[in-house]
């Protein structure tokens, strides 16, 4: 028996959640059937609730947070994975109702475990992340739903983020035309860098005629905003275009329109990376091995560390983090 080190978050009667790094005992690891030696987790914005208020998602505290963790395998007694394997791990409510990755040690279930393909390394899988996963089943959806390059523009909303970024990444190695909307237009380099060929102000969308039907413009959109973001964005989607749904950092609900569904026969492809199935969750990190340039990946990156994240909470929720985080648990 050892011990590990974890960021112990705690909830206050105010609901105010304080986190702190100490040392604890492996007894105090919860119940499953692989132990992991964690190498990196990282930021989502989902983290960041978690390490603010718990935002609805924790139900037992003291907690350890972090929905992602990339790492080896210590100990096993899952039939599919040995000592030594290297694996990721993103979601199932890991950093939720279970204690998560922003911890030295990690004990889980091994059917939430996806060994990584030979080209990702645990910092890269740290570094893709929930977020960059979710930009894979994105992109993934809308090629299903017939949006390829040659149909014209797609459109990705909070690009500067972590899912805009990794979408923007992919969807331009795969040669389509990204359009990037971001409020940070300070960001238009970083964009470009990453492939967008057109940046264009959040309130282009945002502050577009609020008309059930506007100019088709985009053969898709990857949308990680909601709010009048998505609604405008709706009806700017081309005759027969599709849209991918999977955040909502502009708030839940949509002033949305039934119309640019039954005149102009747009799909809206909703998103869940958390209780994805392994069969679609493995084809997601097959296609990120191949069709996510690791150098573009390489620079949305920002090294962190346990002690940064309760100041980084804060900065995701508020829209100020840009790309990816990479927290080294063991710094
Ligand atoms: N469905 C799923 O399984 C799934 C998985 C992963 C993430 N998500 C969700 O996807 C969203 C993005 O996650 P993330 O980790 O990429 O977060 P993030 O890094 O914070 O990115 C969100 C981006 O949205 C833009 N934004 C923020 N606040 C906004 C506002 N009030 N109005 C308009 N735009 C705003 C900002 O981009 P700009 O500065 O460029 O405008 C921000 O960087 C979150 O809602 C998250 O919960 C869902």
């Amino acid at each position: 028996m050892g011990t590990f080190r974890a960021l112990l978050s705690e909830q206050g009667t105010d609901r105010k959640v304080t986190s702190t790094v100490q040392e604890l005992d492996d007894s105090r690891l919860p119940a499953g059937d692989v132990t992991v030696k964690v190498d990196y987790s990282t930021l989502n914005y989902k983290d960041g609730l978690v390490l603010t208020s718990g935002g609805g998602l924790v139900k037992t505290w003291p907690h350890v947070g972090g929905i992602d963790l990339a790492g080896t395998v210590e100990a096993s007694d899952s039939p599919s994975f040995k000592a030594g394997d290297k694996v990721v791990l993103n979601g199932y409510r890991v950093g939720e109702l279970h204690w998560g990755g922003y911890a030295t040690r990690a004990r889980v279930k091994g059917d939430w475990l996806v060994k990584l393909p030979e080209a990702i390394s645990t910092r890269r899988a740290a570094a893709i992340g929930t977020a960059g996963y979710t930009a894979m089943l994105c992109v993934l959806a809308l090629s299903k739903h017939g949006v390829t390059p040659a149909r014209g523009e797609v459109l990705v909303t909070g690009a500067a983020g972590g899912v805009g970024s990794v979408a923007v990444a992919i969807l331009a190695k795969l040669g389509y035309a990204v359009v990037a909307a971001t409020g940070r237009p300070q960001e238009a380099d970083y964009l470009k860098g990453l492939g967008a060929s057109t940046i264009i102000e959040r309130k282009e969308i945002t502050e577009a005629a609020d008309r059930p039907l506007l100019g088709e413009r985009f053969a898709g959109v990857v949308d990680t905003v909601s709010g009048v973001m998505f609604a405008r964005a709706l009806a700017m989607v081309k005759y027969g275009g599709a849209a991918a749904v999977c955040g909502l950092a502009g708030g839940a609900a949509f002033p949305g329109n039934i119309v640019p569904f039954i005149l102009r026969g747009i799909t809206v492809c909703g998103v869940d990376s958390v209780m994805l199935p392994m069969a679609p969750r493995l084809e997601a990190w097959t296609r990120l091995a191949t069709d996510l340039p690791l150098d573009k990946l390489d620079a949305m990156v920002v090294d962190k560390t346990l002690q940064d994240l309760p100041a980084l909470a804060k900065d995701i929720l508020g829209g100020q983090v840009r790309g990816r985080v990479v927290v080294d648990v063991n710094a």
